[in-house]
This record gives C-alpha cells, structure tokens and sequence, in this order.
C-alpha cells in the first residue's frame, strides 16, 4: 500500500527522534520514497546524516542552506509529497501549526502544503494534558490535521502518563489505515453499523443483557472504515478499542439505541445491523438496589422493546437493510422469515450452537440469504474476514 509513495517527514526535537530513524527504514522497505526534513532541535538530537543514509536522500533543516535540488525548497517539498506525516511532533511545533507560523523550514512546508498530514504528538505527559496544547490539537483536527493518538506509559523524562511516540510499526498501521480510507472502494458511502448487546436496567446495578461482545460488529466498522466508508458506529456496552476513523455513538438500552439509530437513518446508504438488541425491558425499573426478599422467587414483569430493524424497514427509502440473525435451530428457515417480516436487502445467518460461531469468539461461520431466495455458505474464518466478504456481497448486490 505504501509502494511508490512520496511522503515528507518532518521530525521535530524530542528524545523520540530516534524512532524516526527505524521509521524511516520501515517506510523504505514498504516501498515509499521518504525525504527528511528536520527542525534545528530535532538535529541537535540525532544528525541528518544519521536521516540522510536511511532515507537515501538529502535531508532538509534550513530554509536558508544552499538549495539542493529545489528551487523553492519549502513549496517543492510541500508539492512533491503524496503525504507527510510529523514523528514526533512536538508541542512547539503542533502550536506553531495550529497558529499558521511558519518560522522555519517545517513549519513553512506545513503551512505551504495542501497534502494530507498526519501528526503524530510525542511529548510530556504534562505539556500533553495542558488546556493549550489540547486545543492545539482540536483546532488542527479541525483544520483537517490528521492526529495519531500517542501511546500511554513510562515516558523519558521518568513519568509516567500520555505522550509516548507509537513504534513506528504502529505509525505504519495508522499511515495504512489512513491510505486505505482515503483510496477504498467503499469511498462516498454512509454506513451506520450497530453492534454489541443492549442492556435493560433492572435497578441501578443489574441489567437484563446478553452475550453478545461486539467483535462482529467492530469488525464490520473498521473493515468498511479501511475501504473508505464513512462509518458512524452505534455500539451497546463493550469492552472493545473503536476502531480509528469511526463516529461512535454509545448506548446502553434498546430505546437508546433505536433514538441513535433513527436520527442517523436518513443520512445512511447502508444499514448493518449487528447488535444483539434485548428484545424485553423491565417493566419497572427499581429506583434503589432491589434487595433480597423473604419469599424464594423474585419475578420481574418484562415488557416488548420496539423491533429496531423492523421499524427500520418500514421507513426504508434508499438505504441497504443488513440484518443479523442468531439461531439455535431452523437456521434458514427463521433467517429467511426474519428477512420477510424486516423488509431487509439481506440477512446474516449464524448457528450460534455451532464451534467458532457467534457470541464473544474471533471466528464466525454464517450464511448470506436475499430476498429472491438466494443462500451463500461461508467456510468458517476470522470475523474480520466475514466483514470483508459482507461488504463485497453488500456492494456487488447495491450494484446489480
Ligand atoms: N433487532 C432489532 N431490534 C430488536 C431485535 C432485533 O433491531 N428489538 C435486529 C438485530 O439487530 C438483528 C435482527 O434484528 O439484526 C435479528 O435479531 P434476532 O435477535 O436474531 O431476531 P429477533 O427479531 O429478535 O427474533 P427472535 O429473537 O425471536 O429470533
């Protein structure tokens, strides 16, 4: 994916200036073309020989050096660049950009450049958390900025807390995330992913809920988010990391979830629906903890929750309807009523009895049905994996 890409990085001056070293070589043996350009601390740190060996080319500091092979050293370089990324940026220069000072050669090929950029903050836990440099960084999202979050953990300086340069593996991960984003074949579509369980109070500390861990959705979220998609992933409860690049809406019942889903639904092309909605609520919620009573049972009086998918169906206009369908028995039988009763454009079956299927485990094993009758099979393989095969059958069925 990197192959053939030109990417300026700016390194600026922080004890992480040697990761950029072993950056550098990464993004080479990836296949992209990578020119240095160091701020004065960052060569106070590591020299740009050390850059200039590693990248193969001439690496840049002054704006006031003898020009090498650039007219306008500061607009070609900004020209030149597929992309640039900032390892590691510091607070000083992230300031500087938010600001539009272009005080040097970096900050100018900043201000200069019209390329997407992709900042990665390293610094102080401290100068981190600062009012200052937070509204730094919210103004550089906002100008567009792309900003990699930096790792949590013992940091140079003996604390510990955020601020950590990511390995530069991840920084490729990201750089790759961000590519695909940018050239998926997904590109233009709106895409609103549910996943996770709902839960139902019972009283301020249980809940009525399910297995259900959220992978499968996750992984619906983050594969349509790499192939270009705009994402928004409305998700119950879950102990999963979001993917990058994705608007999360968090909920806790199915009535939250429904308000969520609604008032995104008109905007949506695709509608994936992978959550495990509680399908009853307690019909009274208890307003203090329910304490242990004298008699042997307790009943709690559970009342039907809106079919959020059904309602979905109703109101369909443009919008690709993709339900889940979690069975223990007549599998197909139920998926294809289930399609039917929902009005969908297509249903994901699953056994959930069967090993390497369903709740909480990385694999799945599912079927696709249609409306015309139609069933797919797939072998069983990684969730990420079914992700992928849903949206090839979900565009290739948009397209007939
Ligand atoms: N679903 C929903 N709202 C509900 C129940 C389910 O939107 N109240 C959605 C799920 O997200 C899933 C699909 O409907 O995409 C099928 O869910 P499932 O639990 O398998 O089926 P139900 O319709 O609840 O029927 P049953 O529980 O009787 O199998």
């Amino acid at each position: 994916m990197l192959k053939g890409k030109k990417i300026v990085l700016g390194v600026t001056g922080g004890i992480a200036v040697y990761k950029a070293v072993d950056l550098v070589s990464k993004l080479r043996k990836e296949g992209a073309e990578v020119r240095v350009v160091m701020t004065e601390s960052a060569a106070k740190f590591v020299t740009p020989l050390t850059f200039k060996e590693i990248s193969g080319n001439a690496v840049a500091v002054s704006m006031w050096a003898e020009a090498q092979e650039f007219n306008v050293e500061h607009i070609a370089l900004a020209d030149w660049a597929d992309f640039m990324v900032v390892a590691p940026a510091t607070a000083n220069i992230l300031a500087k950009a938010a600001n539009g000072i272009a005080d040097d050669l970096l900050s100018t090929v900043l201000l200069a450049s019209k390329t997407p950029i992709i900042l990665c903050p390293a610094m102080n836990c401290q100068m981190y958390d600062n009012p200052i440099t937070q509204n730094n960084l919210k103004k550089l999202a906002d100008y567009g900025f792309i900003i990699m979050q930096p790792g949590t953990g013992r940091l140079a300086c003996g604390t510990s807390g955020k601020g950590r340069l990511p390995e530069p593996a991840e920084i490729i991960a990201f750089t790759k995330n961000f590519i695909a984003h940018k050239e998926g074949d997904l590109q233009g579509l709106k895409i609103l992913v549910t996943a996770a369980g709902t839960r139902e109070p019972i009283d301020p500390v249980r809940f009525v809920g399910n297995r259900s861990s959220g992978k499968m959705g996750y992984a619906v979220a983050q594969v349509a988010s790499e192939r270009g998609a705009d994402v928004v992933l409305v998700s119950g409860p879950s102990s999963l990391i979001p993917p990058a690049n994705v608007e999360v809406v968090n909920v806790e019942t199915t009535r939250e979830m429904m308000n969520a889903v609604l008032a995104k639904y008109d905007d949506m092309d695709i509608v994936i629906k992978a959550a495990a909605v509680a399908d009853y609520c307690p019909h009274e919620v208890a307003e203090q903890k329910i304490k242990k009573a004298t008699d042997d049972a307790l009943k709690i009086v559970l009342d039907k929750n809106p079919d959020i998918l059904k309602k979905l169906g109703e109101l369909k206009t443009k919008q690709f309807l993709v339900g889940f369908a979690a069975e223990t028995q007549n599998l197909l039988s139920n998926a294809a009523e289930k399609i039917k009763k929902k009005n969908l454009d297509m249903i994901v079956a699953n056994d959930v009895t069967v090993a390497g299927a369903g709740f909480n485990c990385d694999t799945n094993v599912v079927k696709f049905l249609f409306p015309n009758g139609e069933v797919k099979s797939l072998e069983k393989m990684s969730k990420l994996e079914v992700a992928q095969a849903l949206l090839n059958e979900v565009k290739a069925a948009r397209n007939k």
